[in-house]
């Protein structure tokens, strides 16, 4: 089939190249672009014409100290940002017929489709699609997703949701089940599902705390025992305590949806809990480091500081909102991360002995995928050193203690 792109970003660039292995894919983005295998265009109108299916997944930001690197429980409930996938949708849907189909991608609040999008089409047909799709195994999650969400007006299953549904077949690696609702259920099916994800580790860092506050209790003990109740509770997957939620999604989406439970007049906000829990839960970890460095004398280093292994990205970081309570004591903290996109406070070496927080651990964030190499030290960890591993998989040597945060089983 022949395909356009609109948003050639973190997600957008995988995807089309993903769909280019068996289709003739064309790209559109406002910053230029390259790529091997997508052919990319200097316009809309490029990316649109002759194609049969048109993907948009453009930004729908929130402003960037709702990001959840610093904390945000505090800040007013905001929705995401609608302007530029509206200024996408309408460029698109002037140069588009009904012989083609545009889908969009882009992350919403529930309604938000019918409300702002569709008022804007009138010249061709329109599906919601959104993805479940994690940095760093973008391309992996594109083709072995969970599941496939296509939503049209009135949750109809043939026509445009037949049309996607092929679509897919052609690239899926792991035969997908796909849910057909309508554009306001895929929307909630794609924010819950985040929501779902910050709950679970939510409950299972305070565990953590509890293990932490108790003693004579290791948390893995507990969380495995959980995480094996597959009668009433539900699978393994986030079901290791250790560094909180994080990224570019999870933290704002929680935050999305407290606006949307106060327009709803829903008269609670669960989501206003699972981001004040997740920020009091970095509080503690900070406070231990703080501990740990006091009593000893050293400084603290977090080792890891994009929001998790092998990605750039410091948005949503959970080590930089651990980082924020340190400072808040008074005391100063360096990170190490050879390829954070954001360098401040980041170092290349430690020196001399310090209170080092694992933050990273590519064995746990990465499993699923089927990699489970664990993660290598940055750089040469200095004797006298002590590290704590808030995923407890590390052991102490003769040089170096390791203390595991959540396990306070007298050993
Ligand atoms: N990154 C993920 O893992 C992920 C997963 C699921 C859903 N999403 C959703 O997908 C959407 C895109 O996310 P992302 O992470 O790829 O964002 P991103 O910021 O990395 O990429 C967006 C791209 O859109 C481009 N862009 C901005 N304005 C544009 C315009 N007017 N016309 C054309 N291109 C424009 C940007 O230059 C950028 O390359 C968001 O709504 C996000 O919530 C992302």
């Amino acid at each position: 089939m022949y395909i356009g792109f609109i948003g050639l970003g973190k997600l957008g660039m995988d995807a089309a190249e993903v769909m280019a292995t068996k289709h003739k894919v064309s790209g559109y983005d406002i910053v230029p672009r390259t790529s091997d295998s997508v052919c990319v265009v200097p316009t809309i109108k490029d990316v649109v014409e002759g194609n049969d299916i048109v993907f948009i997944a453009v930004p729908t930001p929130h402003s960037k100290e709702y990001d959840g690197s610093i904390p945000s429980a505090h800040l007013d409930p905001k929705d995401f940002d609608y302007t530029i996938v509206k200024e996408c949708i309408t460029e698109a849907n002037k140069y588009m017929t009904k012989d083609q189909l545009l889908v969009l991608i882009s992350t919403v609040l529930p309604g938000t489709t019918r409300r702002e999008f569709v008022p804007l089409i009138n010249n061709t047909r329109f599906i919601y699609n959104p993805y479940l799709i994690a940095m760093g195994s973008v391309k992996w999650d594109m083709v072995n997703p969970e599941m496939l969400m296509i939503g049209t007006e009135d949750g109809s299953t043939t026509g445009d949701a037949k049309l996607l549904t092929d679509f897919y077949e052609t690239i899926m690696e792991n035969n997908p089940r796909t849910v057909v609702g309508t554009w306001d259920e895929c929307e909630c099916i794609k924010v819950f599902y985040n929501t779902f994800i910050s709950a679970k580790i939510g409950l299972v860092n305070m565990i953590q705390d509890v293990a932490e506050k108790q003693g004579n209790i290791n948390v893995d003990i507990v969380t495995d025992a959980l995480a094996k109740s597959t009668m009433r509770i539900m699978g393994p997957k986030y079901m290791t305590a250790g560094m909180g939620d994080a990224g570019g999604c999870h933290p704002r989406d929680n935050i999305a949806l407290r606006y949307m439970a106060q327009s709803l007049d829903l008269g609670y906000d669960l989501f206003d809990s699972i981001m004040g829990a997740r920020e009091i839960q970095a509080e503690n970890i900070a406070k231990r480091l703080v501990k740990e460095a006091s009593s000893r004398g050293m400084s603290i280093v977090i080792h890891g500081k994009a929001f998790k292994p092998e990605v750039e990205y410091c948005v949503g970081s959970y080590s930089t909102l651990i980082g924020y309570y340190v400072k808040k004591r008074g005391y100063s903290v360096k990170y190490i991360d050879p390829i954070a996109d954001d360098k401040t406070d980041v170092i290349s070496e430690i020196h001399g002995p310090s209170v080092i927080l694992w933050a990273h651990n590519r064995r746990i964030t990465y499993d699923y995928t089927g990699q489970s190499a664990n993660t290598k030290p940055y750089c040469d960890i200095p004797p006298g050193s002590v590290i704590i591993d808030p995923w407890r998989t590390l052991e102490s040597t003769t040089d170096i203690e390791v203390i595991h945060y959540g396990n306070t089983r007298q050993r």
